[in-house]
């Protein structure tokens, strides 16, 4: 049980609660959360060895109580500034734990391009620097010069220049761990009409092709290769609307898988993830390694789909 000083509880929000209130998904057990608010208590928060949540949109977290205390960022963590453009590249300075669509209404707003490429993706600055979220046109990294990052074993924050990153499709390139504060971008200008029109564009294709009104973690796969996006694969193999228990495979987007009474336990999700992983071995030779992050998950959701026992794994599909 870990015990906290006077003023981490009075400077911060501690809550029990369960995860699936914290996550799009809308799975997930019990657990203690601390929202840190105030950034003097950085250290102690690290201290407890949490785990660090954003938006939950990326998120799979399982049923049972979670043994680590789960840690999220707060209003010290929410600014956002934007300095006035010089030499046609403006600086804005944003917390990891401000909301990716504030800040692209307030870029849009400011005549600042970039940002609105990641119209409709849910996140938090500091999931999305995390996973390095991206569309068919840019990822979150494209625009960032730097990075305020605690890194693991470290208490103190530093920054890293962009370069520093060994960011790749989906992955910052980071160690696990490392803990993300906050960012400065360098941002050109734009038309803020034009910018405003592209995030609804974008905003719209992503509604008409993925399933945005029910709960999901998004994209449940990585996609093996351009040529072989996981949602093709998983629609060919003819497993659109497959269920076990009250998790889907979404009719619209067969990458994601839906909860859409919001009754699906983990238990659920996993195994009809290794249904759809062991499908595509087998039928297609590919193995599917999960975008989603898995907390307190079987660790057979990642292994090759050859060596799981389905007995452990398999429930039935509907
Ligand atoms: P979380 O899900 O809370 O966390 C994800 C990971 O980041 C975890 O490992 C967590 O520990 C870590 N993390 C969070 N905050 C911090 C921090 N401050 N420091 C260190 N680590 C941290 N993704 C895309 O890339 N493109 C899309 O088009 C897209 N569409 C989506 C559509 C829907 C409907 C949904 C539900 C999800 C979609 N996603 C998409 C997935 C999700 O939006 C992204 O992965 C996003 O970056 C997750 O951010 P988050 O704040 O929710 O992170
Ligand atoms: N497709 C099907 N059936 C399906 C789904 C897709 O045939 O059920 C086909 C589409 O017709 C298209 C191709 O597969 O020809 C690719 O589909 P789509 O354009 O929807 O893109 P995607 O590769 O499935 C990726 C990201 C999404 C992101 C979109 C748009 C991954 C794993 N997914 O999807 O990101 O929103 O591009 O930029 O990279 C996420 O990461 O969570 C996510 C939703």
């Amino acid at each position: 049980m870990t015990t906290f000083s006077a003023d981490f509880v009075q400077r911060n929000r501690l809550s029990d609660r369960p995860l699936a209130e914290l996550t799009t998904m809308r799975v997930g057990g019990q657990a203690t959360v601390i929202q840190l608010d105030d950034r003097r208590d950085l250290t102690e928060a690290i201290a407890t060895g949490g785990r660090w949540l954003g938006k939950g949109a990326n998120l799979l977290v399982g049923d049972a109580p979670a043994e680590r205390i789960v840690l999220r960022l707060g209003r010290d963590f929410e600014t956002c500034s934007i300095d006035p453009l010089s030499n046609g590249i403006a600086r804005v300075r944003v917390g990891a734990a401000h909301d990716l669509a504030k800040l692209i209404a307030a870029t849009t707003v400011a005549g600042l391009a970039g940002p609105e490429g990641l119209a409709g993706v849910p996140a938090t600055v500091g999931g999305a620097l995390r996973m390095n979220a991206g569309t068919s046109t840019c990822w979150m990294l494209d625009w960032v010069v730097r990075v305020e990052v605690v890194l693991p074993g470290e208490e103190a924050s530093r920054w890293l220049e962009r370069a520093e990153l060994p960011a790749s499709y989906r992955t910052c390139g980071l160690p696990e761990g490392t803990i993300f504060l906050g960012c400065e971008l360098a941002l050109a200008g734009g038309n803020p009409e034009v910018l405003k029109a592209t995030a609804t564009r974008l905003k719209q294709a992503k509604a008409a092709s993925q399933p945005l009104a029910l709960a999901s973690a998004g994209c449940v796969f990585k996609n093996p290769s351009r040529e072989l996006p996981a949602g093709k694969l998983i629609d060919d193999l003819g497993l659109k609307g497959a269920r076990i228990g009250g998790a889907e495979v979404s009719p619209v987007h067969a990458n994601f898988i839906v909860n859409p009474e919001r009754k699906a336990t983990a238990d659920d999700v996993c195994s009809l993830i290794y249904h759809i992983r062991e499908r595509a071995w087998r039928e297609r030779a590919v193995v599917l390694s999960m975008e989603v992050e898995a907390w307190d998950c079987p660790d057979w959701l990642h292994a090759h789909p050859a060596l799981v026992n389905s007995d452990a794994a398999l429930a039935p599909v509907a």
